[in-house]
């Protein structure tokens, strides 16, 4: 299965969480803005008002809006909100860009292969509920490894869990706190997210099982 081969520019909406700073829906909207991903981010969708990654939409001109999940008390509800607005905005492809929740099954079955989520450890290693921020860092330097780095993954049902489309190792030093482990791994992901929804624009990305083959330009 071709993960969106036949749109030409693609529709992209983001969701961030909370106090999201949104670094790497920053790196996406800048490769929209020089070409680099032949597509436009159509809305950010975040769960607080405050956060700094809606920030950063709105300086870029992008529309954004707020859907707190705490307003409903069923997964249903909050799964209809989302799915009306993205249906709105007409979107093609969803960036999870530090969105800490589990997304509501109607919103992952709507857009099966359409998702895509950032983590910061090499899943399916230091993934899943708790993985998150230095929890993960401090996690993957507990356990010896001497690498680490980031996922980008189509999202399924699971927490962390769906088909790989990119990866990019980073060493762990011998000094390391999981603050300067994320320092580094959060360039990578940065070039990781750019590069996976280049992939998806580009219609190159194929799902073959859990396995992801992209294509030869
Ligand atoms: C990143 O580390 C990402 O892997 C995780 O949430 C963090 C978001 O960081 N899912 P930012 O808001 O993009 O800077």
């Amino acid at each position: 299965m071709t993960v969106l081969a036949t749109v030409p520019s693609l529709k992209i909406a983001a969701m961030v969480s909370g106090q999201g700073r949104g670094s790497n829906l920053g790196a996406l909207l800048a490769a929209c803005e020089s070409g680099e991903i032949a597509g436009k981010f159509a809305v950010v969708i975040g769960t607080k008002a405050e956060a700094p990654a809606l920030e950063r939409a709105r300086a870029a001109g992008v529309a954004t809006t707020v859907v707190s999940p705490r307003k409903y008390s069923e997964d249903v509800e909050y799964g209809e909100v989302l799915l009306r607005i993205l249906r709105k905005y007409e979107v093609d492809l969803l960036c999870l860009a530090g969105y800490m929740r589990h997304l509501p099954p109607s919103v992952v079955a709507a857009f099966p292969n359409r998702i895509l989520n950032v983590h910061p450890a090499l899943l399916p290693l230091f993934g899943g509920q708790g993985m998150y921020g230095e929890h993960v860092h401090r996690a993957v330097i507990e356990s010896g490894m001497k690498v680490s780095g980031c996922t980008v993954h189509l999202v399924d049902e699971q927490y962390d869990s769906g088909p790989i489309v990119v990866q990019i190792a980073v060493p762990v030093e011998e000094d390391d706190t999981p603050a300067t482990l994320a320092a580094r791994v959060i360039k990578a992901e940065h070039q990781a997210y750019v590069r996976a929804v280049q992939f998806c624009a580009q219609g190159r990305v194929h799902v073959e099982g859990s396995r992801v083959r992209i294509s030869p330009e």
